[in-house]
């Protein structure tokens, strides 16, 4: 095989209460690489497209090549490639754009090379896609975007990280306002300490997110989907946001908060057809302040990237 198509998905980082540990994957949308060998070792972006001119072609800078360069250099390998990229969710969305890239990248290298690499083990050339991108490098995109479903990163040094079974019946709403927010600022304005009152809160939380994900217990979920820590910050980078998210917990989410980043807002709703309701207020919510969104209802993806040909 010397060329190949891939999809991988997007994700809702953090979760409300599990700022940088928790993320999970959704069904659509998601980022699509074409990947082909070359007769020389370079790596080339031979197209971008969906994403208005914004990315860079330079692999050394774009987040769907650094982690292929990485991998390569880590194997040493001298083998090249020409790379095309093609966006299927806004930039800067509070979807894990850059890990979707990231991750379709240097998974469908390393499926191109017969999988030298376990899966799993592609989570840290993965990272230094997400360093390149918003000059961090967290794992809680890039992670359930590479193994699917829910994702709880235990530890970042040593890289621990597990997946947590998620209820049949959990879908989410994701509505993306028509606005961008960089990454970059949306942690630079995060305060550094936390006192010990809301640490403790959120450990609650946290704990009882986990425990509800893995006993379908949805009123737990539905109790622990509070973050006293960043939601408060950051919420001010989102118009509207609070008139959303009541819209949301009225129309029947079990909780709502900030997807990543921002300013795409997600719900979690019991059952399909609660989460389509619940997509239709947060819309009519960010619209009746004339913002434009798009909106998304998904399950959980529980397969992460995949070869579309
Ligand atoms: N955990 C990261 C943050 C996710 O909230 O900054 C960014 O998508």
């Amino acid at each position: 095989m010397d060329s190949i198509k891939v999809f991988a998905p997007a994700t809702v980082a953090n979760v409300a209460c599990g700022f940088d540990i928790f993320g999970f994957a959704v069904d659509a949308p998601g980022d699509e690489v074409i990947i082909s060998k070359r007769d020389d070792s370079k790596i080339v972006i031979t197209k971008i497209s969906g994403e208005d001119g914004k990315l860079t072609l330079d692999p050394q800078k774009n987040a769907v090549t650094v982690p292929v360069i990485t991998y390569l250099k880590k194997l040493g390998l001298a083998q090249g490639f020409n790379v095309e990229l093609h966006k299927k969710m806004p930039l800067g969305s509070g979807l894990g754009s850059s890990s979707a890239s990231s991750v379709a990248g240097v998974f469908a290298v390393n499926e191109l090379l017969g999988r030298p690499v376990p899966v799993k083990d592609l989570l840290p050339y993965a990272m230094e896609g997400e360093r390149i991108a918003c000059g961090a490098a967290h794992a809680d995109n890039v992670a359930p975007a590479l193994m699917g479903g829910f994702v709880v990163i235990r530890s970042y040094s040593p890289l621990d990280f597990f997946n947590v079974p998620t209820p049949q019946e959990l879908f989410v709403t994701i509505v993306h306002p028509d606005i961008e927010v960089n990454t970059k600022d949306a942690r630079y304005i995060l305060r550094n300490e936390v006192s010990m009152k809301n640490t403790i809160a959120q450990m609650g939380n946290v704990a009882g997110m986990i425990a509800g994900l893995m006993q379908s217990d949805y009123d737990l979920i539905a109790r622990s989907m509070v973050d006293f820590i960043i939601e408060p910050v950051r919420s001010i980078l989102i118009p509207e946001f609070w008139e959303v998210k009541n819209a949301a917990l009225e129309a029947g989410a079990l909780g709502c908060s900030i997807s990543g980043a921002g300013p795409s807002v997600f719900a979690f709703s019991r059952g399909q057809e609660t989460a389509e309701k619940v997509s239709m207020a947060m819309k009519t919510a960010f619209e009746k302040a004339s913002i434009h969104c798009n909106a998304y209802v998904s399950g959980v993806n529980t397969q992460g990237p995949k070869v579309l040909n």
